[in-house]
């Protein structure tokens, strides 16, 4: 099927005078008309193999029948009544369906639209309760833009640059990012570095008795793909129990069956205490949600917090619909396999190609790391935004992560199929074939 539509290539044009030149360097504006599966449709009659899902968002594929009928008809019942002044089914629906598939005594949620509304939510939840100032987060963090989330993101200082003074009472200290750890790039080596900075923090900056809550991405997003050695969640874990802190977890975007499991906290079995929930639970109707057991959000007291469009009608019912296809259609399952099959091929390309530094990720959230060859793993952004766009000029649509800008990531959406994955590792060993090794 071809779809063009030349009126919006036109009116594309009008975009830079239209949105705010903050948003002006994301990638690559593609003029869609259609999406469908695991396909975008251009107005200049091009398809692109989608691997960016709109940021891990839609993960059953794009424009699912299921999720499409059912917001259909919930906007036919009931498009908006804030959450409060009316109840309504699919809401109810989305609470039971997401405590079958989150983590045992996961059973109380604060809806909210957005993954930043949903660490806000965990932030003020974790100061409420515990009546406790101090947050503790990670370099690389990225857990969104509204300002207490921003105040808990160092991906990049680009994105705090000129909004000081940030939310106080946060501290960062190293995630454990083996490759580029300064211990040495082990993941024993990378899991000390961290406990170190954390010990050092409690001895030097803050007692542990004035810790409210570890805010962790389980697995990195924006920061590059980077998943932590074993040990390091049950680790910090400990510590939350050894001080009476509460562990966050930002599911934000390695959750919904991203990684393989239904949430990444999962892989390392490891119980959170408040997790912050979004992206992938709606597939594309805005949803998110801050997450606790009902014993520790209950002490929530009313009027704490709130909100007018959370939990909108057509957007539990987009979500109840996303749970149930990802259950009947077996999506994690396709997704281990098809994470096998891809992370294989990538290791494959990094034998090849000396610009791959590093393959890493988890059931398909899966990511390279560009560096410029015998540079003592200099990352290389260059090499990384002409494989993306020597990609894109073959119809496959990536996306760029990383301080640095220098890691490829991809983002498939579960329902991605055998022939698409060796199809998308076509393109990319072209496209590396086409990059000088030099960077
Ligand atoms: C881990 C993580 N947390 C929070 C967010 C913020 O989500 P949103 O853009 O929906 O506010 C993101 C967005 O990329 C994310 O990756």
């Amino acid at each position: 099927m071809m779809y063009t539509d030349p009126e919006l290539l036109e009116m594309a044009k009008k975009i830079p005078s239209l949105l705010a030149p903050s948003l002006a360097e994301d990638w690559p504006e593609l003029p869609v008309v259609k999406a469908e599966g695991a396909y975008l449709y251009t107005a200049d009659g091009r398809r692109y193999l989608d691997f960016t899902s709109g940021i891990a968002v839609t993960n059953v594929g794009h424009c699912h029948p299921r999720v499409v009928e059912a917001a259909i008809k919930q906007t036919e019942e009931m498009v908006h009544s804030a959450v409060g002044v009316t109840i309504h089914r699919s809401l109810i629906e989305l609470c039971e369906e997401l405590i079958k598939v989150l983590p045992p005594k996961m059973d109380m949620f604060f809806f909210g639209n957005s993954g930043a509304e949903a660490v806000e939510g965990a932030l003020k939840l974790a100061r409420y309760v515990s009546r406790r100032p101090g947050i503790v987060a990670f370099e690389g963090s990225f857990h969104g833009r509204s300002y207490g989330a921003a105040s808990v993101t160092s991906v990049k200082s680009k994105y705090r640059d000129h909004y000081e003074p940030f939310v106080p009472g946060i501290y960062f200290v190293p995630y454990p990012y083996a490759y580029r750890c300064p211990l040495g790039d082990t993941p024993e080596a990378a899991l000390e570095w961290t406990l170190l900075a954390i010990r050092r923090l409690f001895q030097h900056q803050i007692p542990p008795s004035q810790v409210a809550a570890f805010l962790v991405e389980p697995i990195q997003g924006e920061g590059g793909y980077i998943v932590p050695p074993p040990g390091f969640l049950k680790a910090l874990r400990k510590i939350c129990d050894e001080h009476g802190i509460y562990l966050i977890v930002d599911e934000v975007q390695c959750g919904f069956g991203r990684t393989g499991k239904m949430f990444a906290a999962q892989l390392f079995d490891v119980q959170p205490d408040i997790m912050a929930i979004a992206k992938g639970i709606a597939s594309g109707f805005p949803l998110g949600a801050t997450v606790a057991s009902r014993k520790l959000m209950s002490q929530w007291k009313a009027g704490a917090h709130g909100t007018t469009f959370g939990g909108n009608p057509v957007s539990c019912a987009a979500g109840v619909a996303t749970l149930r296809v990802m259950r009947e259609e077996k999506l994690l399952e396709n997704c281990r396999a098809m994470g096998l099959r891809f992370i294989e091929g990538l290791r494959a390309l990094q034998k090849k190609y000396p610009l791959i530094g590093d393959v890493r990720g988890a059931g398909l959230m899966l990511a390279i790391e560009m560096i410029v060859p015998g540079k003592e793993k200099q990352p290389n952004p260059e090499a990384a935004m002409q494989l993306l766009e020597l990609s894109l000029e073959r119809g496959l649509l990536a996306y760029m992560a990383g301080t640095y800008g220098q890691v490829v990531r991809f983002i498939p959406p579960l329902i991605v199929t055998a022939e698409q994955v060796d199809l998308a590792l076509n393109i990319l060993e072209d496209g590396l074939s086409k990059i000088p090794a030099s960077g």
